[in-house]
């Protein structure tokens, strides 16, 4: 069974914050205006809102699911239009991800693929991190045995990044035609260096423990819940080697979270997942941001876990 942080603790990012009257170290005071934004609003529309008991099951569920997101969703999206789109379940499934499967399903297996509609900035993006890993590897750092590409798509990350720097790799991915065209074709001669596949959903994947020295996430935390985040972090850490690191690259928010429906995916505001990450236990060793990219595209932060 998976040890999982009790719901308890993940949930109370609000009333945390409500409890430091006494002038305390609030770490972000947009959360708190968002969480006193939506109260003074809750107390207006309470009446009619809790005769629907879906705004009851709503606001319980998106608490669960999204605990550090949901103020921000709740204050820019409407309740009842959120509700689909994140949190319900049709025959069994939760909607946030069929959606993303969906989505997905329509990908070609390519770096255009991978890329959306911004393949020019595959290049900088990958000696980006190229540069940023190199920082985290070496003597007295971690080792170059093997490493973990999560939500790897068709490896371009694997080929780009990391393989040139690691004996073997492993990848994960809940999509099949993305691994085989990785193995068949795109990963070449390098495809032998590959241990295993997994052919995954993140929030059901439990990563062996004390394996890797560098678990790679990019693009796809966003794809996942706070809380299917959050527990997802903390197996990656027990699947880490001594020294080993996590380096999650993602897509952040500007401000707050914006929750995209057409490929269900949530890009939050930095201090969120910084919130996501310490609640994992997970210690942030560097941050940056992704230069070269046009101020068209949303920022694109690196941050090194350990
Ligand atoms: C935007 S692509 C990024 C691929 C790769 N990381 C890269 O940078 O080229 C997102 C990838 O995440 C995968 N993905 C999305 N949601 C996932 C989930 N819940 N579990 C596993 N993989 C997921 C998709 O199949 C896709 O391959």
């Amino acid at each position: 069974m998976e040890e999982e942080v009790p719901l308890e603790e993940k949930v109370r990012l609000g009333e945390e914050e409500e409890e430091e009257e006494d002038g305390g170290t609030t770490p972000n005071l947009q959360y708190r205006a968002a969480h006193q934004a939506v109260r003074e609003r809750w107390r207006d529309t309470d009446d009619s809102m809790c005769r629907h008991s879906m705004s009851f099951h709503l606001n319980h569920t998106l608490r669960s699911e999204f605990f550090a997101s949901y103020l921000y969703l709740v204050e820019k999206i409407p309740l009842v239009k959120l509700f689909p789109i994140t949190c319900e379940y049709i025959s069994g499934e939760k909607q946030f991800y069929y959606r993303a499967q969906q989505f997905y399903e329509d990908v070609p297996a390519s770096e255009e693929g991978m890329m959306g509609d911004f393949l020019e900035i595959s290049d900088v993006d990958l000696e980006g991190s190229r540069q940023f890993l190199k920082r985290f590897v070496g003597p007295g750092k971690a080792g170059t045995h093997c490493a973990l590409d999560c939500g790897s798509g068709i490896g371009r990350v694997s080929k780009g990044v990391l393989l040139p720097v690691f004996e073997k790799m492993e990848l994960a991915d809940m999509m099949e035609h993305f691994l085989l065209h990785a193995h068949e074709e795109y990963l070449g001669q390098d495809a032998d260096r590959i241990e295993t596949y997994y052919c995954y959903n993140l929030q059901e994947f439990t990563p062996p423990r004390s394996k890797y020295d560098l678990v790679w996430m990019q693009w796809v935390a966003c794809h996942l819940t706070d809380k299917d985040l959050l527990n997802f972090l903390i197996r990656c850490k027990k699947s880490l080697r001594p020294n080993g690191v996590i380096i999650l690259k993602e897509n952040m928010a500007r401000q707050g979270c914006k929750l995209d429906p057409l490929d269900s995916s949530i890009s939050r505001h930095l201090d969120i997942m910084r919130s996501i990450v310490s609640k994992a236990g997970l210690e942030v060793l560097e941050v940056e941001r992704q230069q070269g990219l046009p101020e068209v595209i949303m920022p694109v932060w690196m941050m090194a876990l350990k």
